[in-house]
This record gives C-alpha cells, sequence and structure tokens, in this order.
C-alpha cells in the first residue's frame, strides 16, 4: 500500500484546471493509453507570453492525476520561460512527496510541458536519440543516463519507477543494469553473496547507522528516530520531533531511512514505523 502526501490526496479527489484549453497556444501530449499512463496539457499565453489559462486531461492513477493537477497550478501565471524550468522534482516537492513507484508520474508531467512549449514555439518535437533499450515503453539509452544522472539512481527497479523503462517484459532488464554499472563506473557484480549476519551483529550496525548516518540528518530537521525492534528482515521504528508529524514521513522513511540501511547494514531490510 502506497502512502501519499496530504496534498497528493487533495489533488487526486479535487484536480484543478481539468479539460482542454479551446484554441490552445501549446499542446503536449505524452504516455499512451496501452502503458495505462497517457497525458494531455494544454495551455493559452497573453501577448506577453505569460500563461493565462492551462488544463490537463490524463489516464492514469491517482498520482498521475495529482501530479498533473499539481502542474497546471504551477504554470498558471507564469511567463513561459519561468515555465520552462519547472522540473519534475520541482512537481514532486510541490504535492510533499510521491511514492517512489509512481515518480514518473511527475517526470510524464516535466516532459507533456516540454512537449506543449515545443509545440507554442514551432519548434519540432525532437526526435528521441539514442538507441532504444526499452522497447516496451520506448526508453533509450540517452533517457535512462539523463535518469541516472539527475536523481542518482542506483537500481533497475528504481529506473522503471522514474521512467516506467523495464517495466514490463524484464527484457531491457540486463541492459538497464549494465547502463547503471557504466554510470557507476565499475563492472556488474556476478552473484556477490552477502555476507550473513548474526542478529546481534545486525542490530549492532543497523544502532550504528542510524547514530552515524541517519539521525544526524533528521536532527537537522528538528525530527528523530528510535530503533522499536527487529523482525528478520523487518525493522521496526519510531519517528520523533517533526518527522512524526510530517506529511512527508513516508518518503523519509523508505527513501532516506530504508536506502540507508539497506546500503550499510543488508540490502533485504524493510522499515516499517510503529505508533
Ligand atoms: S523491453 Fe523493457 S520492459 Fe519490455
Amino acid at each position: 500500500m502506497w502512502e501519499y502526501s496530504d496534498k497528493v490526496k487533495e489533488h487526486f479527489l479535487n484536480p484543478r484546471n481539468v479539460g482542454v484549453v479551446e484554441n490552445a497556444d501549446g499542446i503536449g501530449e505524452v504516455g499512451s493509453m496501452s502503458c495505462g499512463d497517457a497525458l494531455k496539457l494544454t495551455f493559452k499565453l497573453d501577448e506577453n507570453e505569460i500563461i493565462t489559462d492551462v488544463k490537463f486531461q490524463t489516464f492514469g492513477c491517482a498520482s498521475a492525476i495529482a501530479s498533473s493537477s499539481a502542474l497546471t497550478e504551477m504554470m498558471i501565471g507564469k511567463t513561459l520561460s519561468e515555465a520552462e524550468k519547472i522540473t519534475n522534482d520541482d512537481i514532486v516537492a510541490f504535492l510533499g512527496g510521491l511514492p517512489k513507484e509512481k515518480m514518473h508520474c511527475s517526470v510524464m508531467g516535466q516532459e507533456a510541458l516540454e512537449k506543449a512549449i515545443a509545440c507554442y514555439r514551432g519548434v519540432p518535437v525532437e526526435e528521441k536519440e539514442g538507441e532504444i533499450v526499452c522497447e516496451c515503453f520506448g526508453v533509450t539509452d540517452l533517457e535512462i543516463q539523463r535518469a541516472l544522472k539527475e536523481h542518482n539512481l542506483s537500481a533497475v527497479e528504481d529506473v522503471t519507477n522514474y521512467i516506467k523503462a523495464g517495466g514490463g517484459c524484464g527484457k531491457c532488464h540486463e541492459r538497464i543494469q549494465e547502463l547503471i554499472n557504466e554510470f557507476k563506473g565499475h563492472e556488474p557484480v556476478i552473484d556477490k553473496k552477502p555476507e550473513k549476519l548474526s542478529n546481534i551483529k545486525k542490530i549492532k550496525l543497523i544502532e550504528e547507522t542510524l547514530e552515524r548516518e541517519i539521525k544526524p540528518a533528521l536532527k537537522k530537521d528538528g525530527g528523530d528516530i528510535e530503533l522499536v525492534d527487529v523482525d528478520g528482515s523487518k525493522i521496526f521504528v519510531k519517528l520523533q520531533g517533526a518527522c512524526s508529524s510530517c506529511s512527508a514521513a513516508q518518503i523519509t522513511l523508505k527513501e532516506f531511512v530504508e536506502k540507508k540501511l539497506c546500503e550499510f547494514v543488508s540490502p533485504d531490510l524493510v522499515v516499517e514505523e510503529v505508533s
């Protein structure tokens, strides 16, 4: 079950600016119905190139609707060159976070915006450069390299979450892994079995990682974390201070706490919050 911020829920339940702008100056369409995600963005400008109206239609999940709605709110009142600078990270931040499995919804918003602006400027939408790696979703090696770099991704699953590549038949996973390895500058690690940790050693390592890597970062924002229990690969924690009431707490837990513990203790760990 994904955790959504209040703002995502709000924009999903009451999406702003749904529809199509009549006589639009710019139109951007991305995705396809067959993949389950599609977005059409239309906007109108005044004589100073300020966006006065923008609407969207989407066929997608709650995150796609919320991301599109958020994007339209961010665009209205901006000049075209200001709107052009909106990135998918801005959309995610506006929404107070998105589950990592849904990051591609915000990327779809950014792509629709790029296409709509290109349409207004009469610039042909550039043919994708590079070699298609994922045939299911038409994603090229250059797009994967860009996502790896911009979001510092390190696993095939992360690439799928961000740009959908690899989310279909799975034939492209090996090539995506090669691109990840090239990006990280090392050869593939073949079948390297993680060291089996005893329970005591595991708990000790978890505590050390919390103290050294996690608590200092949370404390900077007025939060903290307490280890409650460890059961096999499940780690139960309690968020404290500012973190306990933060709308993005689940994202902090999964994207920061869990990733750090997987990196420094064991890759199979799952972090869960207890109240
Ligand atoms: S080719 Fe990438 S998922 Fe099918």
